[in-house]
């Protein structure tokens, strides 16, 4: 595969010890269009500035288009970033600010039309003239990214660069900005947290955590398989349910799904998506469904693949094209300090990771899990407010099913939920996904 960028092992230390990014390995292929996305301090920005040369990796390597560039100048990458915090001259004028980067570069030749085919694509050829201070903010982001496509960069490396305007003007310039860079056949590398603008914009996803990449997929590959149980939790909204459980097998019945005052049973025999449930047994999981996998309806409607669990309304939200309800079945909520995401493959003698397999809590016992100060894994998982309409640290006491904007159950009302088997998630204790089944199993040795 050709590869415009391509990070080999990069981890970043900055001073103190803080390990930004751990053994980061990653290509991305010319022309592509890559969102790295994460919670914030999950070293996001740090990969950019690595790509950009404002950084120099601690290990590992760098190759662009090929050629190793660990230590290559920035002005020799023909890259140009776009930040969050446009910071534009604000005695230049928009001709003056987009050809800045011109004069730096090519003293002698005229920018007159570069710049002007640069606000042509943007469509602020009228705003030439005006000073940032008489700009709105979208128009002064498009500036920001005039400044950056007037050098013709190969790539382009953009840091949260809407995430300072409203959402309507967010959502019009993500697909700008995703038309214009297809057009323009650049790569690009786009920075964000939030995980619907990662899902609208990008050719794949790359989800990281605590300078760790997560997964890397299409938005619907991250969306439908996730890896493990923290991309499960970070991409979907509503926010996938994830609930504690222990998988049972009573003699001779069929296996169950015991959620404490409620459990459900599997087919027999056990599906192919639901095999490694057996090496499960008596063992606790974090069970994860998404509202879609759940309804409301009478048990005599139930399909052959759904179960039924029993439910009380907690509370509705009505959304005008469906209701979000929220309904309790005392099953309990998983912790989300208790959800670790696995690492890469460690290097560390192989007896000691089954010793600490034996004992469970793989992740815990090796130290996996950060213990950065201040980060929690709460506050890491936690996505903001604004999306998921809690303020954060609280869980969810029910599930969230959907429903049909018609159905207006009440508060309080005893309600039959048809759990759909096939869209049924399973992790085990170190986070990882058991159900559906990988499709590469995994060495089964505890
Ligand atoms: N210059 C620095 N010196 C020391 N630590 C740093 C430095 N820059 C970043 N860090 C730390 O490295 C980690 C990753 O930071 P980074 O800025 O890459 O995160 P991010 O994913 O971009 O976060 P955000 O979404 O908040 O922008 C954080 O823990 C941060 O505190
Ligand atoms: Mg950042």
């Amino acid at each position: 595969m050709t590869r415009a960028i391509s990070l080999q092992e990069v981890t970043k230390v900055y001073s103190r010890d803080v390990t930004a990014v751990d053994r980061l390995s990653l290509d991305i292929a010319p022309g592509e269009f890559l969102v790295l996305l994460g919670p914030s301090g999950c070293g996001k920005s740090t990969v950019l500035r690595l790509i950009a040369g404002l950084e120099e990796p601690t290990s590992g390597t760098l190759l662009l288009d090929g050629e190793w560039a660990n230590t290559l100048a920035p002005g020799d990458r023909k890259l140009a970033m776009v930040f969050q915090h446009y910071a534009l001259y604000p005695n230049m004028t928009t001709r003056q600010n987009i050809g800045f980067p011109l004069r730096i570069e090519a003293p002698h030749d005229n920018p007159r039309p570069r710049v002007e085919e640069a606000a042509r694509t943007l469509g602020i050829q009228d705003l030439l003239d005006r000073y940032p201070a008489q700009l709105s903010g979208g128009e002064r982001q498009r500036v920001a990214m005039g400044r950056a496509i007037v050098r013709r960069p190969s790539t382009f490396l953009m840091d949260e660069p809407l995430s300072n305007l409203d959402a309507k003007l967010r959502t019009r310039l993500r697909a700008e900005i995703a038309t214009l860079t297809r057009h323009m056949g650049v790569t690009t590398v786009y920075v964000t947290h939030d995980q619907s603008e990662a899902m609208s914009l990008g050719d794949r996803v790359a989800i990281m955590r605590d300078g760790v990449l997560q997964q890397t997929g299409t938005g619907r590959e991250v969306y439908q398989l996730p890896d493990n149980v923290f991309v499960a939790a970070f991409v979907g909204t509503p926010r996938i349910n994830l609930l504690r459980a222990t998988v049972r097998a009573p003699l001779g019945g069929r296996m169950s799904i015991d959620f404490g005052p409620q459990r459900i049973e599997l087919p027999h025999p056990l599906s192919p998506e639901h095999q490694m449930l057996r090496i499960q047994m008596g063992r606790e999981v974090t069970v994860g469904l998404r509202s879609e996998a759940l309804r409301i309806a009478p048990p005599q409607h139930m399909r052959p693949s759904e179960v039924l669990m029993n439910g009380v309304v907690q509370h509705v939200e009505y959304q005008g094209h469906e209701s979000l309800v929220h309904v309790a079945t005392g099953a309990r909520a998983a912790e989300v300090e208790g959800l670790e995401a696995p690492r890469p493959e460690p290097r560390r003698p192989r007896a000691s990771r089954r010793e600490a397999a034996r004992s469970g809590r793989l992740g815990r016992l090796l130290g996996w899990a950060t213990e950065r100060e201040g980060s929690s894994s709460v506050a890491t998982l936690e996505r903001p407010e604004e999306e998921t309409g809690r303020p954060p640290g609280t869980l969810p006491e029910g599930m969230v099913v959907r429903a049909s904007a018609e159905m207006q159950p009440r508060v309080g009302e005893h309600v039959p939920i048809l759990l759909d088997l096939k869209q049924l998630y399973v992790f085990d204790d170190a986070g990882r996904r058991i159900c559906p089944a990988p499709r590469r199993l995994p060495d089964l040795e505890h």
